[in-house]
């Protein structure tokens, strides 16, 4: 007999399979009638036990069946005599690999904690599973673009000696003798060294941020791409975001029409921001604020509330360029046209959802990169070899780094950025 998954049954109705897996769902229709939801991974399947189908020996296993029990059934697989697309399983067997124990995730309301207690079972349920397989389907399109566009994967340490992004969200880890390491913000500093060496390179992988913050767009650990080229100038840089970004929208609503319904996002909503995006000057950006009665300063920056207002009304991405430089990170290169202003840019989803790229050519001359390390007041020593990179060979260059989850979480239309990561660590949360 042969063995298939679920997203396989269309192709063998009417023959009889084995299929392996757990109890969705049970639910008893008479006395000699059973009915299953069975899932597998790959997707889930009625399976209905009928006594005089089965025998009666065969049916009383099927009795001793609990939520999330694990086995085999055996069965003829056909297609819904109402719903077309829909298939179910005529059981004539099953074996039992396991009886679960009463599951603590039942029908009824849970609360936020304890489902994330619970993490490691409520990943089961179907909303997300479905946001998890839409996880896989964005970080693989993310790689498929960047390796048919000449970028080289490039993976940057975990611990390192100095910050990338500020000091003050700084995981310390004790290095042995020579004191303290810390956890990656961001490989971006690493990936300029490298391009050195390969034209175009990224990495992919787990940062850390010991952010205190509590909102439903932060972790403590996520995953991030950075990506970073030689000889590619600001706008070149929002170029090969847009086209990124676009490429891996057609991807997933190519790949999982299935999880986006089953999720209710809106898909139009997706489908229109496949569309040439829009840019603005951050000063553009605080004038429309104003314009709309937030008080707000030319040097500020953006809090959610504020992202939200600028792109509630928006269907494209946007880029927001230009920054006073006192806001932004030390690598950014200043604007040749304002020294106030950095060549930097964060890219805001639509629907009011806020950031997910931020991204800036970088500071390629030596004594003004050096200036500004002093000004924030970093170890110099630390970054000797990332003032290096500006005397042996420097060149124009710039690169972005993508927040996995946040891109995850707008393009799935999930709520809380914890349901997009398998276990997400947050300020109070580091179980299971
Ligand atoms: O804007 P950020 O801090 O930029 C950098 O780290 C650059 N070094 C990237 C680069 O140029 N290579 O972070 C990039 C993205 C943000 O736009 C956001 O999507 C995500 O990382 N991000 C977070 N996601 C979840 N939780 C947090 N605490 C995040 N902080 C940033
Ligand atoms: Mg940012």
């Amino acid at each position: 007999m042969k063995i298939i998954e679920v997203k396989d049954i269309k192709d063998n109705l009417g023959k009889k399979i084995k299929l392996r897996g757990w109890v969705r769902n049970y639910r008893k229709g008479s006395s000699k009638l059973r009915f299953i939801v069975f899932r597998d991974g790959t997707g889930s399947v009625q399976a209905i036990a009928f006594k005089p189908e089965m025998g009666e020996k065969n049916f009383e296993k099927v009795k001793k069946l609990t939520l999330e029990s694990s086995l085999e059934i055996i069965g003829i697989p056909s297609e819904h005599p109402k719903k077309t697309g829909v298939y179910e399983i005529q059981l004539s067997d099953i074996n039992i690999i396991n009886i679960a124990d009463e599951y603590p995730i039942g029908k009824k309301e849970h609360g936020a904690d304890f489902l994330l207690s619970n993490r490691h079972l409520w990943m089961r349920a179907p909303s997300q599973n479905a946001a998890l397989k839409i996880r896989h389907t964005v970080y693989f399109a993310i790689c498929d673009y960047l390796n048919q566009n000449g970028f080289y994967r490039f993976d940057s340490p975990i611990i390192t000696p100095n910050a990338s992004e500020g000091t003050t969200t700084l995981f310390e880890v004790p290095y042995f003798d020579l004191g303290s390491g810390y956890l990656s913000q961001s490989g971006q500093l690493y990936l300029e060294a490298g391009i050195m060496s390969l034209g175009k390179v990224y990495d992919f992988g787990p940062v850390f941020r010991a952010e205190k913050s509590k909102t439903r767009k932060h972790l403590t650990e996520f995953w991030m791409m950075d990506a970073e080229a030689a000889f590619v100038e600001h706008e070149e840089n929002m170029k090969i975001q847009e086209e990124l970004i676009r490429y891996v929208i057609r991807t997933v609503l190519e790949k999982n029409r299935q999880e986006l319904d089953l999720l209710e996002r809106n898909i139009e909503n997706l489908e229109k921001a496949d569309a040439p995006f829009k840019i603005w000057t951050h000063k553009q950006a605080i004038d429309y604020l104003r314009s709309k009665g937030v008080e707000i300063d030319y040097n500020d920056d953006f809090g959610a509330p504020e992202e939200e207002m600028l792109t509630s009304e928006l269907a494209v991405p946007l880029f927001i360029e230009k920054w006073p430089k006192e806001i932004k990170s030390f690598y950014m290169k200043r604007d040749p046209e304002d020294p106030k202003l950095v060549l930097g840019a964060d890219l805001i989803a639509p629907e009011g959802f806020g950031e997910i790229i931020g991204g800036s050519q970088r500071e390629d001359d030596h004594d003004i990169l050096l200036e500004r390390i002093k000004t924030e007041g970093y170890n110099v020593e630390s970054y000797q070899w990332f003032l290096d990179l500006r005397k042996y060979g420097s060149v124009p260059h710039s690169g972005f780094g993508i927040g996995l989850e946040r891109l995850v979480q707008w393009m799935s239309g999930i709520r809380h950025i914890r349901e997009v990561i398998p276990f997400p660590r947050m300020l109070n949360r580091i179980y299971p």
